[in-house]
């Protein structure tokens, strides 16, 4: 496994792949669902190339930039587990140098879900992840389904700006009690943890229904609310049901939807969703 640090130790590591190239965009801090994009990237391809960087852009002021958990000789050492040729550890300022200033904005789609609650957020995500993919030169990329927005969204930054770059969506790695891994996870206190599957219990309430015939997506949001309101600390930020092409809230169900929610229980903001039709 070879680590670069600058972008041009990155494109020279990036000349001597001699075969398809897999590219895994992360903010570190691993876990089993990181892992699995990697795995499926290998799997795919002779090579794979992980980042990690914390991109401080897709971060509002109030939010948890400094403090977001970071370990890279963990990450290091979880990455050769999983056979990955290339690490990219980019500092801030070798990705934004003084008086960088293009942004690339996809609209529409991040007006809503995510990015109804966080403004700026998908600007920071879609121009970082637009100069990995210039800088990599990947011939395809992994994302997880767990950022269902993110990914949707880059699925269109990439479509609308004729990148040629394959995406591939990979399904939500869970602990065992049905909690989406995130590393935002350790922030959950001993107290609070045992509470945070609700979230994937609502949504498999969710499911439930659907599979009985309901179509009617109040119905369905309010069994999920009552069943979250029964957790006294969870704080609903958001639970829609919305259109899977162009994330506007939908009445009632007729294709295909995705069930995505936001809920703060203590510190974290955890995030969550599901695929109906
Ligand atoms: P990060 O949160 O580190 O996630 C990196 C990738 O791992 C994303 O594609 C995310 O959807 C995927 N992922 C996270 N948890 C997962 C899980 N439990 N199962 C499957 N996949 C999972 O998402 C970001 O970083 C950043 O926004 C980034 C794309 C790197 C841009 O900065």
């Amino acid at each position: 496994m070879q680590i670069a640090h600058t972008i041009s130790e990155m494109k020279t590591l990036r000349s001597k792949c001699t075969g398809p190239v897999s590219f895994v965009p992360t903010m570190g801090y691993l876990h089993d669902g990181h892992l699995e994009l990697v795995r499926r990237a290998k799997k795919d391809n002779p090579f794979a190339v992980v980042s990690i960087f914390v991109n401080p852009t897709q971060f509002a002021p109030n939010e948890d930039f400094k403090t977001y958990p970071r370990d890279i000789d963990r990450d290091l050492a979880m990455l050769e587990t999983v056979k990955t040729d290339i690490v990219f550890i980019p500092s801030p300022e070798e990705m934004y140098p003084e008086g960088c200033n293009t942004w690339v904005d996809v609209e529409g789609i991040t007006a809503t879900l995510e990015g109804r609650s966080r403004p700026k957020h998908f600007r920071g995500v879609t121009t970082v992840c637009n100069k990995l993919f210039n800088i990599v030169e990947a011939d395809s990329t992994y994302f997880g389904q767990k950022d269902a927005q993110q990914a949707l969204v880059i699925q269109k930054m990439v479509a609308d700006l004729n990148m040629n770059l394959k995406i591939i969506v990979v399904p939500t790695v869970r602990e065992k009690d049905g909690l989406a891994m995130s590393s935002r996870n350790t922030y959950l206190t001993a107290e609070e943890r045992p509470s945070a599957p609700v979230l994937y219990k609502s949504l498999q309430l969710a499911s439930g229904m659907y599979e009985k015939g309901e179509r009617d997506a109040r119905k369905i949001v309010a069994a999920m609310t009552q069943l979250i309101s029964t957790v006294p600390a969870a704080k609903i930020d958001y639970i829609c049901v919305s259109d899977i092409n162009t994330l506007q809230d939908v009445d009632t169900i007729k294709g295909k939807v995705v069930i995505s929610m936001a809920v703060k229980l203590g510190k974290p903001r955890l995030i969550d969703n599901i695929i109906l039709g």
